[in-house]
């Protein structure tokens, strides 16, 4: 699996989403469609991208019982998605259970990554609040294990510990890393940013990059920077 560049379309609604894509006449992208986006255009919108000719990540965050969560990746899987994801927290079970929704009659599916824990969690609430004991690190590190046990194809993670994951869990286990900014980008609220080269330097193998394409002047101009330095 190649190395590639995936665009947030953190966009409100079909018509700004559409407007966006336009502007891209020559390239192919891999788009990230989140619940804002999902919820308030349904599975129309991953019809409307692939039907582009685009890939789509399809950022649901998946978390329910096994059986649930089976029968919802199933349906993701006939929407034909590229990929898509779940909580590490709903146990290897329910990861195994996603799986075997996705898995098509023919043996393919999409590529399924696990998030460890949300960047949201601080280390002190996830001890106070959810009573996990161990350091955020740690939580990281088992949650990924737990991933690849299961049998899917990687994690969501910053880029600066992308190399840890793949030290434990193999240099083949994907590593889907946000927070991404050009050396000269406003931060914006992301704390932790690394620029697309240093991710490439990190070993990230998808880098998803929203603000600083979307709401660049020249969008077409910045994703194309992105390819160059992350994928050349
Ligand atoms: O605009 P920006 O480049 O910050 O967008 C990053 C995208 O990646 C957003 O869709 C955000 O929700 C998502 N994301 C993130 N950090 C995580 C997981 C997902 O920024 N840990």
């Amino acid at each position: 699996m190649g190395k590639d560049v995936i665009i947030a379309a953190d966009f409100k609604d079909k018509k700004e989403t559409i407007n966006f894509l336009n502007l891209f006449n020559e390239e192919k992208l891999f788009i990230k469609i989140g619940m804002e986006l999902f919820y308030s255009e349904g599975p129309d919108i991953v019809r409307e991208i692939k039907k582009r000719g685009h890939k789509v990540f399809l950022d649901l965050k998946l978390h329910d019982i096994p059986n649930t969560v089976e029968k919802a990746m199933a349906s993701l899987s006939r929407l034909d998605v590229d990929m898509c994801n779940v909580h590490a927290a709903g146990t290897i079970e329910m990861m195994k259970a996603a799986i075997k929704g996705l898995t098509k009659e023919d043996g393919t599916r999409p590529i399924l990554i696990a998030v460890t824990q949300l960047t949201s969690t601080s280390e002190e609430r996830m001890q106070k609040e959810l009573l996990i004991e161990k350091t955020i690190d740690e939580v990281v590190k088992k949650y990924a294990l737990n991933a690849k046990e299961a049998g899917l194809d990687g994690v969501v993670c910053s880029p600066l510990e992308a190399g840890k994951v793949k030290e434990i869990c193999g240099k083949e286990f994907l590593t889907v890393t946000p927070g991404i900014r050009f050396a000269t980008d406003d931060v914006g609220d992301q704390v932790r940013v690394t620029t697309p080269a240093k991710a490439k330097e990190l070993g990230s193998d998808y880098i998803v990059v929203g603000r600083p394409i979307t709401k660049s002047e020249n969008p077409v101009e910045a994703y194309r920077k992105c390819v160059k330095e992350f994928c050349d």
